[in-house]
């Protein structure tokens, strides 16, 4: 058993461009739908293992995601296109790190590149008992660094209102709860709304 995941050590920080991970490959036809353009869950794929690793390097721990932020895409990719992810750790608090995410689409044929897609995701390092451990802090040196460490406790508040909003939903959509009220149109002679046990008759 790893010592360290046992006794409580201050953790220094480490620089933000120690966990710098980069990915790169080129945008193959299973990798594409029937618009010749990258599969947008292969790309969330990819955004999500090039961010584990980052956290990972960070924290010298196992870590496991525990949200994404959106992800918009900005610009398809194309087949035949690189697709470029370039992640860091942006901050921590306790537990968990923020890792910044981007996404740079190059068409190989004429070099022209373009960001098109960003995305923030949220990964909690593990001590030996599987329960959250403490991670060491960030330093963010460059301007891009510093620019999205000081504003990372805004994102992680936000974060902390969105999950106990899906919290609230997970208990009213639970397992144990029939789903009612859907709306129901009228039939004639019945009022609307007049709910069902399950929107689909089945149980979930
Ligand atoms: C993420 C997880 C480890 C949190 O464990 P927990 O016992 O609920 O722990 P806590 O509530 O104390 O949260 C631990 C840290 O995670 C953060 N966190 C938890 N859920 C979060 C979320 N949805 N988004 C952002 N941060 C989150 C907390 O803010 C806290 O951060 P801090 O210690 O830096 O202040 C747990 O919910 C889990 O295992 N989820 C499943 C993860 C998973 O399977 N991911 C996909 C496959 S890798």
């Amino acid at each position: 058993m790893n010592i360290l995941s046992k006794v409580a050590i201050p953790h220094a920080s480490r620089p933000a461009s120690d966990s710098l991970t980069i990915k790169e490959s080129i945008v193959l036809p299973p990798d594409t739908n029937h618009h010749g353009t990258i599969f947008g869950g292969k790309l969330m794929a990819y955004i999500d293992d090039v961010a584990t690793i980052a956290a990972t390097k960070h924290s010298r721990r196992p870590v496991v995601t525990a949200s994404t932020d959106s992800v918009d895409f900005l610009y398809p990719v194309k087949k035949g296109d690189a697709v470029s992810l370039s992640a860091f750790v942006t901050w921590s608090h306790k537990t968990s790190m923020e890792v910044f995410v981007r996404v740079v689409t190059e068409d190989l044929l004429t070099g022209k590149r373009k960001v098109c897609a960003t995305s923030f995701l949220t990964f909690v390092a593990l001590g030996d008992d599987g329960k959250p451990v403490e991670v060491p802090g960030v330093n963010a040196l460059s301007d891009e660094e510093r620019l999205l460490f000081d504003t990372a406790p805004e994102r992680k508040e936000a974060r902390r209102i969105r999950r106990q909003e899906s919290k609230h939903f997970a208990n009213y959509m639970g397992t144990d709860s029939a789903i009612k009220n859907v709306y129901a149109p009228p039939v004639s002679g019945q009022s609307a709304n007049k709910g069902y046990e399950s929107a689909w008759g089945v149980e979930w």
